[in-house]
């Protein structure tokens, strides 16, 4: 026991203290490891000894090599995935158009699948799925492979084809797994809708990609609740005349009704089919999904991926920060509704032919400590997650994780926002047992791919900073004016310089729009829409974002959108949504109302109007302050200046430069109005 005990200790994560480091070293031998940074969490001996890229030297030489020529460098990864005819070019790159591997063809779906089981993977697990409920089930690389199959020839069946959108609006059910896997086969676009969306969230993102198909669930359990998806769906396409068919799987087994010649049930279609479908070799810059994203103006964004580049960018980084091994049990607890779950529940994981863990529902259904459960019952090695979630476990106490043997766990990660420090610090403790390195992970959905983040057997991470860029990726902080680098340590704005496989190809027709929000910022450069700085020790720490969008628990809502939702509403003369910070959600909305003449202010009317946005975008876009004033603070031009209303919100007795202000005596009004 004792023996054990020096064991665990001897593989702690341990903090660099620079003075207690330097040993001597025989002459010839490989120079010593690069120090890390005073105060960071260095990697435990054990965890490096084992990882793919196992120092800080051997990431930096990957690094070098893959700057002195991106393109060898994507090319050789590219390689190690199955083709079936090679490309001729690696990158034509047309400021801002890339074509990654031209000319080459491939399919996602065959190299997360049929490449597996001509080998041992076969047979392995490649989804553990767990239900709300309780109920579990595992399909193997075989059998996930005739499910996707079955599911293909149903889809094709109803005259889907190559480059058809096919909307997705379901639970997190294994299904959701298989349809985004059957469009890919067979070449047609996938577009999920997060389960939790309205109606007119459908409604706006099938109308935008045409889609000629919905695929749906009866329902999805939430909290031991069901959520009526089809009942939803039903609502959404009778405004969505491009719809020709609707497939539902049977989840929840609640009546549905079904619209005949327009509905299908799920088992019922692919009773009949069989369980092989050649997988159609795409171009690599065939269309692999659409994925909508909020925007500083009103419209979501449909950000568009395509099949080669995609595939190479997330099964890279789903291997080298997640540090996949044939034997773990990986689990991401995003939801496939967005990016995160598309690229590493889903395409990354399953490329490296690893066994990923889908759980239904809610973390604390019907106790705080399901994750810990599920954790403990699966054995689950790889846990990634968001800081919004570790807030709220950190809230609900750790008794929870202390109840369950989390000692599976080898490697945590997060995304989605920037995680603070003490968060960081109880989840590195309480969560990994002060054992697992912490992989925080900065990406977004338009780069499709994980692009700033520590390399767990290699970076020493500080709590709070995603680390450093990904092999083959060229990040830098710049001046907003000038375009060049800003010195270490000052923030600006954080900008891609070089293209990479996995980014968006544009906005699903509007390359204007593409051109506008990620091109002009910063001449030839991606322009992130993040603000970061860059320290000493080459560092990046993301500040947050700099335009129009509040990320509430991890989620990206467009101010725009919340404003327009609330306008909607006939009482609603004007209303302005601000981020304010929030313990738990990391950022809350709050809205400034002004109401048209005769309506009067209450707090029955901010209950109505909280429900209305939810009811119009969905629950998570729901205003938690709503403050009603006579006028909103805006500028000459008319625009409104929200960094007043921030000010305000945040309950600053000082208010920023009010030079451009219009009317003064709107700020006086704006501080009386009252919050709640
Ligand atoms: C934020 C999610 C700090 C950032 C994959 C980005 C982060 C936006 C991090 C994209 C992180 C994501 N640290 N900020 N590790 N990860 N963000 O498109 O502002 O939903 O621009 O993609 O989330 O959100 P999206």
């Amino acid at each position: 026991m004792a023996k054990a005990k020096k064991k665990v200790a001897k593989s702690k994560q341990g903090v660099s203290k620079k003075t207690a480091r330097p040993k001597p070293r025989p002459q010839g031998k490989k120079p010593p490891r690069p120090q890390a940074p005073a105060g960071a969490y260095v990697p435990p001996e054990t965890f490096s000894r084992r990882a793919h890229v196992k120092s800080m030297a051997e990431y930096e030489k990957l690094h070098r090599e893959s700057a002195k020529n991106p393109e060898k460098f994507w090319a050789g990864v590219a390689k190690e995935l199955h083709w079936f005819e090679p490309w001729t070019k690696a990158l034509e790159w047309k400021a801002p158009h890339a074509k990654w591997f031209v000319g080459g063809k491939t399919n996602l779906s065959y190299n997360c699948l049929d490449r597996h089981l001509s080998t041992h993977r076969r047979n392995k697990a490649a989804i553990v799925w767990e239900g709300e409920p309780g109920d579990v089930r595992t399909l193997t690389y075989q059998q996930l492979h005739s499910e996707v199959c079955r599911f293909a020839n149903a889809l094709k069946s109803l005259g889907v084809g190559k480059g058809d959108r096919v909307a997705v609006y379901m639970g997190m059910v294994p299904e959701l797994a298989v349809t985004i896997l059957a469009c890919a086969r067979i070449g047609a676009i996938h577009s999920v809708v997060f389960g939790g969306f309205s109606t007119n969230a459908i409604v706006d993102r099938v109308h935008d990609c045409q889609a000629k198909a919905i695929v749906t669930c009866d329902g999805a359990w939430r909290r031991g609740s069901v959520v009526p998806l089809k009942k939803t769906v039903d609502e959404a396409v009778e405004k969505c005349p491009t719809i020709e068919n609707v497939v539902v799987c049977r989840r929840t087994g609640n009546d549905v009704a079904m619209h005949p010649g327009r509905d299908h049930w799920w088992h019922e279609l692919v009773a009949g089919e069989k369980d092989t479908c050649p997988a159609t070799p795409l171009d690599s810059e065939h269309s692999l999904f659409i994925l909508y994203t909020s925007g500083s103006t009103g419209k979501p964004k449909g950000i568009h991926h395509t099949t080669g580049g995609y595939m190479t960018g997330t099964y890279l980084t789903s291997k080298l920060v997640f540090d996949l091994r044939d034997e773990d049990v990986y689990w991401c607890t995003a939801d496939i509704g967005w990016v995160t779950g598309h690229s590493y529940i889903v395409y990354g994981p399953l490329a490296n032919g690893a066994t990923s863990m889908m759980y239904e529902g809610a973390p604390n259904h019907p106790a705080p400590d399901r994750f810990w459960e599920i954790i403990e019952r699966h054995k689950v090695n790889v846990f990634y997650t968001a800081p919004t979630a570790i807030r709220a476990f950190i809230k609900w106490g750790e008794q929870h994780p202390n109840k369950h043997d989390l000692s599976s766990l080898r490697l945590l990660g997060t995304v989605g926002e920037p995680i603070n420090p003490e968060a960081w610090r109880w989840y590195h403790a309480v969560i990994g047992h002060k054992r697992c390195p912490i992989v925080d992970t900065w990406w977004q959905t338009e780069t499709g791919s994980i692009m700033i983040s520590p390399l767990p057997g290699a970076t020493p991470t500080k709590p709070g900073s995603a680390t450093m860029p990904l092999p083959g990726i060229f990040p830098e902080v710049v001046d907003k004016a000038t375009g060049k680098a800003v010195p270490d340590g000052e923030q600006g704005l954080l900008v891609v310089r070089k293209p990479w496989p996995s980014m968006l190809r544009g906005i699903w027709g509007d390359d204007k729009r593409f051109k506008d929000v990620y091109w002009s910022a910063v001449e030839g450069s991606y322009f992130t829409g993040d603000g970061a700085v860059k320290d000493a020790d080459g560092y990046f720490w993301i500040i947050g974002r700099v335009d129009d969008v509040i990320i509430v628990s991890g989620h990206n809502l467009g101010t725009a959108e919340v404003e327009s939702a609330l306008v909607s509403h006939p009482s609603v003369a004007e209303a302005a949504v601000i981020g304010v910070p929030d313990e738990m959600t990391g950022h809350a909305i709050a809205a400034f109302v002004t109401l048209k003449d005769g309506k009067a202010p209450g707090d029955a009317l901010k209950d109505e109007l909280k429900a209305h946005v939810a009811h119009e975008i969905g629950p998570i876009a729901k205003p938690k302050q709503i403050r009603f004033t006579g006028a909103l603070p805006k500028t000459r031009s008319g625009k409104i200046m929200r960094r007043l209303l921030r000010d305000i919100a945040s309950g600053k007795q000082q208010i920023g430069d009010t030079t451009t202000l219009e009317d003064y005596s709107i700020l006086a009004k704006l501080k009386e109005s009252d919050e709640g």
